[in-house]
């Protein structure tokens, strides 16, 4: 089952309740927030007070809070208070990845690491049984309405390959004319921030995506 992830990034940030609706109404149940902090990259987006509050109004939205951030194990306990279902945290800005899921499991949240374009991929092996979901970042994080880089494509073939059987998100540049591939690569979850957001038609856009999985 291949999942739609739309990125608040891109939506029309002084109608938020309005975006959201539209998207439940387009049958879309994740809501990835990039979470930046203008240290780990060039940019600073939202906080847990607007992940709370999205909980609040909208408690069925599956929260995937991506934490592009410098020290985002001190952030563990404020987003998963602020109802985050899914916590991806970056594997460079960790001192001990182990530890740091184990935090998240013990919220009842669900695990999930991110590799940037430049990071090796098999840094990741060591802790595939303890992870809900792998983020493959493909494009360099910081903003939205870049260009999807295709080599990134490979890790997500090499994790299936070294047997990851949990959710592969890729989160950059994903839009109609790649959807396909990186399906086919073993991609589970599109995150998309242009492409949906901006789209002229959204719901063609989610009914696209559920054909992937046919
Ligand atoms: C980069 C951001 C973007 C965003 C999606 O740090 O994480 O990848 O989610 O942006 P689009 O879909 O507009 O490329
Ligand atoms: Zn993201």
């Amino acid at each position: 089952m291949i999942k739609l992830a739309p990125s608040l990034l891109a939506a029309d940030l002084l109608n938020l309740e309005r975006e959201i609706t539209k998207m439940e109404q387009d049958g879309v149940e994740l809501l990835h927030f990039d979470i930046m902090d203008a240290h780990f990259v060039p940019n600073l987006s939202f906080g847990p007070a607007l992940c709370e509050a999205v909980h609040r109004r909208f408690p069925n939205c599956h929260l995937d809070v991506h934490l592009m951030m410098d020290n985002p194990v001190d952030y563990i306990d404020r987003f998963a208070d602020a109802g985050a279902h899914t916590l991806t945290l970056h594997l460079e800005a960790l001192d001990d990845p182990a530890a740091a899921l184990g935090r998240i499991k013990a919220r009842n949240v669900r695990r999930g690491l991110s590799v940037r374009p430049h990071t090796d991929v098999r840094l990741l092996l060591p802790y595939l049984d303890c992870l809900e979901h792998i983020l493959i970042m493909t494009v360099e994080p910081g903003f939205g309405g870049q260009k999807l880089m295709p080599e990134q494509l490979d890790k997500i073939r090499f994790l299936r390959a070294n047997g990851f059987r949990g959710d592969i998100a890729a989160d950059g540049g994903v839009n109609m004319k790649n959807a396909a591939l990186l399906a086919e690569a073993g991609a589970s979850v599109l995150v998309m921030g242009t492409a949906y957001f901006h789209a002229e038609n959204s719901a063609q856009v989610v009914q696209t995506v559920k054909e992937l999985s046919k």
